[in-house]
């Protein structure tokens, strides 16, 4: 019913959806995650292809089922992500880049299982790639990008630094520590940034959420056409 009643505005776009924790792994029984559901960037595409848009969603572990009628692309590292995304993006119209990406990973990985041992361990990390970034970097004719920026203080400092830093057109913001926002929920706050405006949403479920996300790239979209 809420199929029918959708209106295919986004009908002939190409949508790129990111989403979900990524996993950096230590050995073969550990790993470096965070709490993501990947619930934002799920409604995302699940909105996208109900208004029509071709939409490919590039995931990291969740507990979600795929939506339906989409190009579904399971992920677990960063850099598979990042992978993943480079055979992905060119063509895109629209890219929304949900995922809550590992920002460093182990230096090496362990082929056996760490034993523990009388001493404290360290674990070395290095720095992944920035996948919004070179995006940002890469970006083709016409495409919108954006992102989203998830904060724990000075929230539209941070999230307008990120918008210019990366090239972006949009950026959804949100303070985790805001009651109702946030990982493992089922509603956010978001405040969205583009270069020329800021708008804060109220608290709302993350489906109606990804709707205002829609609709602020597409508005973007059919600017820059
Ligand atoms: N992002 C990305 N690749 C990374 C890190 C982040 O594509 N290696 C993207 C995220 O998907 C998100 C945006 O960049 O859309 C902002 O992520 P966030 O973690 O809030 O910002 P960072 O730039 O990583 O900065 P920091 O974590 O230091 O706040
Ligand atoms: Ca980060």
């Amino acid at each position: 019913e809420q199929e029918l009643a959708c209106e295919k505005d986004m009908s002939g776009l190409k949508v790129l959806v990111t989403a979900g924790a990524t996993q950096e792994a230590l050995d073969p029984v550990r790993i470096l995650t965070n709490h993501s559901s990947g619930k934002m960037g799920y409604a995302v595409a699940k909105a996208a292809a109900l208004r029509g848009a071709e939409v490919t969603l590039i995931s990291g572990k969740t507990n979600l089922a795929p939506p339906l009628g989409i190009n579904f692309v399971p992920i677990a590292s960063a850099k598979e992500m990042f992978e993943e995304v480079k055979k992905f993006y060119r063509e895109q119209d629209i890219i929304i880049k949900a995922a809550a990406v590992a920002d460093y990973t182990p230096v090496s990985f362990s082929e056996e299982k760490i034993k523990k041992s009388d001493n404290d361990l360290s674990i070395e990390l290095k720095r992944t790639d920035d996948i919004l970034r070179f995006l940002g970097e890469h970006r083709q004719k016409g495409q919108i990008l954006c992102g989203f920026s998830m904060e724990t203080e000075r929230m539209l400092e941070n999230a307008r630094t990120k918008l210019q830093k990366k090239n972006l057109d949009l950026i959804a913001a949100n303070n985790v520590k805001v009651p109702g926002a946030g990982f493992e929920r089922d509603t956010n706050v978001l405040t969205l940034i583009t270069k020329a405006q800021e708008t804060k949403l109220p608290l709302m479920d993350k489906e109606e959420a990804a709707r205002y996300v829609l609709d602020a790239a597409l508005h973007l979209y059919r600017e820059k056409k």
